[in-house]
């Protein structure tokens, strides 16, 4: 079986700051590093559109985005990094997707109806203001992830809605033309960290809080020194709860410098030497990535090379699979009838075990052959280890395993017990 695929984009409208660092930055660039998994990583230029009018501010920052993940060590060569917008497959597969998808369930996207109900507030007309790309925001997003087969997509909250979009939107299209999307699952990381900003209040472009990734190193200093702070005069005893300067300074140290920051606030440390300390703390770790950082902000050609480079790795896989998708809803040249069934393959196309995670929050697989067809469903499983459990048995035991396993799997009408076998002992 493949392995575990993780997807994810970055929209490219801002400076990237140390909240999108610590919040999204860092965790991915580690989790890129993790043996088994293979990550795709993107600038959703396409998605920048629909919230900035501004050429020079779209490219500028696609520039800085890119330049930030790659000082911060993301490794171009392991992962997949590509601009959204070099790839054509994605705008061809959210025409496609746009088919199948309710209007309804676009009504329902919380960025739009925030729209609405503003406007509807305000006494305007609904969709005032509201343009079709924000609209249809969420269907590129599904192109986005199906495109590339993703099976977990790690966002913020706010995103959650939009992966399970995604997964009805795909669950539509296999409905109707045969099992080929992958349900993408949201991976909401609990131990990621939300960072204040300068007041106290989530770091973010919208509340003009944000401390910046690399500003030089004496525009740092003064922006930390503009974190709000209470009153307490040196030698008062300072509470870590609620200090925004504290938290910061958690979400760069160790355990050990953290105990000792809570020990100097407990010892009345006053504000002015505790914004030295995080400054220092934040700079040493900040210091070589901006050198970086710096190096390919002043080589834009080097960048781009990466990018295409990228992109044209992301399209071999884009490529192949939009094609199958054009064959499957019927977009074929004439008089071949149906080329996906007459076309020789030129490899002998594999069925699928797939596993999921369903809406009750459970976990499944199931078997299918190469045209979608199913041949094999779970019932529930607890985790996903067991349900990969199972999985490992049946493809190493066979009938065995499906009589062991007779409990937890549900016969699919129509399809013999040796079909199964076949099909397992191809996975095998
Ligand atoms: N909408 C995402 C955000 O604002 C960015 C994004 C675009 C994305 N396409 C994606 C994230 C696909 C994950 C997968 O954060």
């Amino acid at each position: 079986m493949s392995e575990l695929r993780v997807l994810t984009g970055i929209t490219t409208s801002g400076t990237p700051h140390l909240g999108n660092y610590v919040g999204a930055v860092r965790p991915a660039v580690r989790a890129s590093l993790a043996p088994g998994v293979e990550s795709f990583y993107f600038l959703a230029d396409y998605h920048a559109l629909i919230k900035v009018g501004e050429p020079e501010r779209i490219q500028q920052s696609t520039l800085e985005i890119a330049a930030t993940w790659l000082a911060a060590g993301l490794d171009p060569e392991r992962v997949t990094f590509y601009r959204q917008s070099d790839i054509p497959e994605i705008p061809e597969l959210t025409w496609l997707l746009t088919c199948v998808t309710g209007k309804g369930l676009l009504n329902r996207a919380h960025a739009y109806k925030a729209s609405v109900d503003k406007n509807t507030a305000a006494g305007n007309d609904a969709d005032a203001d509201v343009t079709a790309g924000l609209f249809m925001y969420p269907v590129l997003m599904a192109a986005d992830i199906l495109m590339f087969k993703a099976h977990q997509v790690p966002v913020g909250r706010d995103q959650i809605q939009h992966i399970e979009m995604a997964r009805d939107i795909a669950q539509s299209f296999n409905h109707l033309y045969g099992e080929q999307l992958v349900l993408p699952e949201a991976l909401i990381e609990a131990s990621v960290a939300t960072l204040p900003g300068l007041d106290g209040r989530k770091m973010s472009k919208s509340y003009d809080n944000t401390i910046a990734l690399f500003a030089p190193r004496e525009h740092l200093r003064k922006q930390i020194a503009g974190i709000v702070t209470d009153s307490r005069a040196p030698g008062e005893a300072k509470s870590c709860e609620g200090s925004a300067l504290f938290d910061i300074y958690q979400a760069f140290a160790s355990e050990a410098e953290t105990a000792a920051l809570r020990q100097a606030f407990a010892d009345g440390i006053g504000w002015g030497d505790a914004k030295q300390m995080l400054f220092e703390r934040i700079d040493s770790e900040v210091a070589p990535m901006r050198d970086s950082y710096l190096a390919f902000m002043g080589n834009p050609g080097q960048l781009e090379d990466i990018l295409q480079a990228g992109a044209a790795k992301a399209r071999r896989l884009a490529t192949p699979f939009m094609a199958s998708l054009r064959q499957s809803v019927g977009l074929r040249k004439l008089g071949s009838q149906n080329a996906a069934r007459s076309a020789k393959p030129v490899k002998a196309a594999l069925p699928g075990l797939k596993q999921y995670r369903e809406k009750d929050g459970l976990f499944y697989f199931k078997l299918v052959d190469p045209r979608g067809r199913l041949l094999l469903q779970s019932l529930s499983f607890a985790s996903p280890r067991e349900a990969a459990q199972a999985i490992a048995q049946l493809q190493t035991n066979g009938a065995a395993a499906l009589k062991a396993l007779a409990g937890q799997l549900q016969a699919v009408e129509g399809i013999s017990q040796s079909e199964v076998l076949e099909a397992l002992a191809l996975l095998a």
